[in-house]
């Protein structure tokens, strides 16, 4: 059994790709699997922490796991903001749509004409991070960033955007990161170097960013 270094402390993390209905049948999503919001959930709770994990994956987790099923955005940010106040840290690993649609079908739409087009109206999303970062009181909040293009800078920006105490910025695309099991990332804390990870199993980056997160609290 691993030392129960969370022991006592709450964690809120997401995981898996949200998904925005379109009509019954479809929805807009995307390519994440939930694996590395599941491996951190499964490794903060083998080192003792009481985990809440809001997740659009089914993936197995520790019977200790205590697991919330959620697809839309909406669904995401309400679950998270009712155990915000509570937890002493939040992860937000999911991949969480930027937009949904302004108005979804209620039926399966029917193609109109060979012709026609279809356009979807959509509207932004609540970003649940920043809100995290600009109302957090005690808590510390971590965000990932996914990129595929100025890694370092698009990830420096959203830090400081969301006033995210810990960012884990991954690069995305030609085989990486999404739907893999492993992953390669970079460490970014404000007014810090970034430190790089090499690429290692999900597991494994999970315990680096859990350890990082307790050098961060002392
Ligand atoms: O699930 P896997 O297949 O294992 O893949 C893992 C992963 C690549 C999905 C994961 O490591 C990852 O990078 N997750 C974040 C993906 C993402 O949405 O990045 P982003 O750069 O679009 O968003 C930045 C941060 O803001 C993220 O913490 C995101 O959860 C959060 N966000 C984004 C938009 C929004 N409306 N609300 C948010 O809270």
């Amino acid at each position: 059994q691993a030392e129960q270094t969370l022991a006592g402390k709450r964690f809120v993390i997401t995981a898996g790709g949200t998904k925005e209905r379109i009509d019954p049948v479809r929805y807009i999503g995307n390519d994440s699997s939930g694996k590395m919001g599941t491996a951190l959930a499964n490794v903060a709770s083998a080192l003792g922490a009481e985990v809440e994990l809001i997740t659009t994956a089914n993936l197995p987790t520790l019977p200790e796991v205590h697991v919330t099923d959620v697809q839309s955005v909406a669904d995401m940010q309400q679950a998270v903001m009712a155990h915000f106040q509570a937890s002493d840290v939040v992860i937000m690993a999911a991949a969480v749509a930027d937009y949904h649609v302004l108005a979804p079908s209620d039926h399966k739409l029917k193609k109109t004409s060979e012709q026609s087009g279809l356009t979807l109206q959509l509207e932004q999303n609540p970003d649940i991070l920043k809100t995290l970062g600009e109302t957090k009181t005690h808590q510390l909040v971590v965000g990932f960033a996914a990129e595929t293009d100025d890694l370092l800078q698009h990830a420096q920006t959203k830090l400081a955007k969301k006033h995210a105490d810990l960012l884990i910025a991954n690069f995305v695309g030609g085989g990486l990161g999404f739907n893999q099991d492993t992953n390669a990332v970079w460490l970014m804390q404000p007014n810090t170097e970034p430190i790089q990870v090499p690429e290692a199993s999900k597991l494994e980056i999970a315990e680096t960013i859990l350890n990082t997160i307790q050098q961060i609290r002392g």
